[in-house]
């Protein structure tokens, strides 16, 4: 871990300013490879000021940074191994060692049905030699860049499916905190939002694992005229354990952000995509209006970071 950093003023700018934060969706995926260390490097030199990972284990236990528990749809896994998947015919992460899954190129994300690459514009599939980067290895380069560049960045790691990865035994959620806890990210003034789609494990992580810093519990679109059902946790249950929630971009979003708010919780929506823009609206910046100057979101996932930092500054 890379000691002494300025991390107090970077603490105060991101977390007491009013400006609502820009989250690197998988780095800057809109034009690297999604999760590739470059992408996260290209993210940090565009301004965000947080940068995602998705977290998954590989079969020693080591958190590796990729947005699926399968590698088939980001990498030549089937290619160099071809006997290892499942019966369902996919090749999951959890089954390869790091030692494996550093023999594999990452590439831009394709579909598994025709192997076509899923955003056509983006960084060319199968070119140039990019790596799935571990938890650390992306904690290093971020810090490094904190520290290169004399601008912080803070890092937002997703737990992904913590459920599934327990009933295959093993617990991502308890090998991902001390990895935290090492590098620095502890309480609420640490620049790091941990995020889960499970409300259960965003309860059991504040609760039994004893996570203090923030928190954020991660759910689809709110539809239109949507009541809070008994499914789903309601805003004031969210609130007792997390600091904000993860909401799909939609039209809603500006009623239930201020719902969201009333509650106390930050509204971080995923995700803007400028190439994949929802299917009501026109343009980027229709999107952008609604969700900074109507919802009055606290932050935004975008594949493309420039674009919303771009788009703050001129406010
Ligand atoms: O974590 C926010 C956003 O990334 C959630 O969607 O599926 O891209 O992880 P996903
Ligand atoms: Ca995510």
């Amino acid at each position: 871990m890379i000691k002494n950093l300025p991390f107090v003023f970077a603490i105060v700018s991101v977390f007491a300013h009013a400006q609502p934060i820009v989250i690197a969706h998988r780095g800057a995926s809109g034009y690297l490879p999604e999760h590739t260390l470059e992408a996260k490097a290209m993210a940090h030199a565009q301004g965000a000021d947080f940068i995602e990972q998705d977290l998954v284990l590989t079969k020693d236990d080591v958190p590796v940074v990729m947005h699926d528990i399968y590698l088939d749809t980001i990498s030549d896994v089937a290619t160099k191994f071809p006997d290892r998947k499942r019966a369902n015919g996919r090749y999951y992460a959890l089954d390869f060692t790091l030692a494996e899954i550093k023999q594999l190129n990452a590439c831009e994300r394709f579909s598994e049905k025709t192997g076509n690459q899923v955003y056509p514009k983006r960084f060319p599939k199968g070119v140039s030699a990019f790596q799935i980067p571990t938890f650390e290895e992306e904690l290093q380069l971020i810090q490094g860049l904190n520290r290169s560049t004399g601008r912080v960045a803070g890092i937002y790691p997703e737990i992904k499916q913590p459920k599934w990865h327990r009933s295959e035994g093993h617990d991502i959620s308890a090998i991902v905190l001390p990895i935290l806890k090492r590098y620095g990210y502890a309480t609420k003034n640490d620049l790091c939002f941990v995020q889960c789609f499970e409300f259960e494990e965003v309860k059991r992580l504040r609760t039994e694992l004893c996570w203090q810093g923030q928190l954020i519990y991660l759910m689809g679109a709110f539809k239109k005229g949507e009541k809070v059902t008994t499914e789903k946790p309601s805003f004031e249950q969210i609130a007792q354990v997390a600091d904000g929630i993860g909401p799909a971009i939609s039209q809603e979003i500006a009623a239930q952000s201020k719902q969201a708010h009333a509650a106390g919780l930050k509204v971080h929506p995923y995700t803007l995509r400028i190439d994949d823009l929802p299917k009501w609206a026109n343009s980027t910046e229709e999107v952008l209006h609604l969700l900074f100057d109507e919802g009055k979101v606290d932050g935004l996932f975008s594949d493309f970071p420039d674009v919303a930092v771009k788009w703050l500054l001129k406010k």
